[in-house]
C-alpha cells in the first residue's frame, strides 16, 4: 500500500480546518460525526477546536462491502440529542458520489438546526453524482480507493495513522 497523505500533513490540515470552524462558530458548535469512518477525524477535530464543541454521532450505511457504492443509504443509528436551533457541523470522512451526505443533510435539515455546515477530510470531486455543498474540505484526491485514519476496506486498515491507496 502506498501512502497518499502522511500523518503530519493530516495533523496540519486538521488544525487549519478547526481554525476555520472556530472562526465561523464564535458561540460554539455541535459536531455530528458520521460513523464509523469519521471517528478518528472527529476525535482530532474536536480536540483541535477545543472546549466549545459538543458532539454526537450518527451512523449510516451506504456501501454494502468493498469498493462499490450501492447508492442506497440507510440510517443505522440516530443522534442522541435534538439539534433544533443549534449550529451543527456534519463531520464525514470522505465525500465520493455525494449520495450519503445529501441524504444526511436532508435528514438533519428537516430537524430545524439554526445552521448546518459540513466538514469532510477527503473529497473525490470527479466521482460526484449529486451536487452537495461541503463547507470545509481537507484534501481533494483523485478517483482512487483510500484507507486509514478511520477509513476502511471491508473493515480493515481503520487504524493506520495515515491515508494510503489500496492497490
Ligand atoms: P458517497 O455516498 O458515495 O459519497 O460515499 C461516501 C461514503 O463511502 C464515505 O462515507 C465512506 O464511508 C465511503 N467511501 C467512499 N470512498 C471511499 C474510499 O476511498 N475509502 C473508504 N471509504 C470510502
Ligand atoms: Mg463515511
Amino acid at each position: 500500500m502506498q501512502t497518499l497523505i502522511t500523518a503530519d500533513a493530516i495533523a496540519t490540515r486538521v488544525q487549519e480546518m478547526a481554525a476555520d470552524i472556530r472562526r465561523d462558530h464564535p458561540t460554539g458548535v455541535h459536531l455530528i460525526g458520521v460513523l464509523k469512518g469519521a471517528y478518528v477525524f472527529m476525535a482530532d477535530l474536536t480536540r483541535a477546536i477545543g472546549g466549545d464543541a459538543s458532539i454526537d454521532f450518527i451512523a449510516v450505511s451506504s456501501y454494502g462491502s468493498g469498493m462499490t457504492s450501492s447508492g442506497q443509504v440507510r440510517l443505522l443509528k440516530d443522534l442522541d440529542s435534538s439539534i433544533e436551533g443549534r449550529d451543527v457541523v456534519i463531520v464525514e470522512d470522505i465525500v465520493d458520489t455525494g449520495l450519503t451526505l445529501t441524504y444526511l443533510q436532508d435528514v438533519l435539515r428537516a430537524r430545524a438546526p439554526r445552521r448546518i455546515r459540513t466538514a469532510c477530510l477527503l473529497s473525490k470531486p470527479t466521482r460526484r453524482r449529486v451536487n452537495v455543498v461541503v463547507d470545509y474540505v481537507g484534501f481533494a484526491i483523485e478517483d482512487q480507493f483510500v484507507v486509514g485514519y478511520g477509513l476502511d476496506y471491508n473493515e480493515r486498515y481503520r487504524g493506520l495513522p495515515y491515508i494510503a491507496v489500496v492497490s
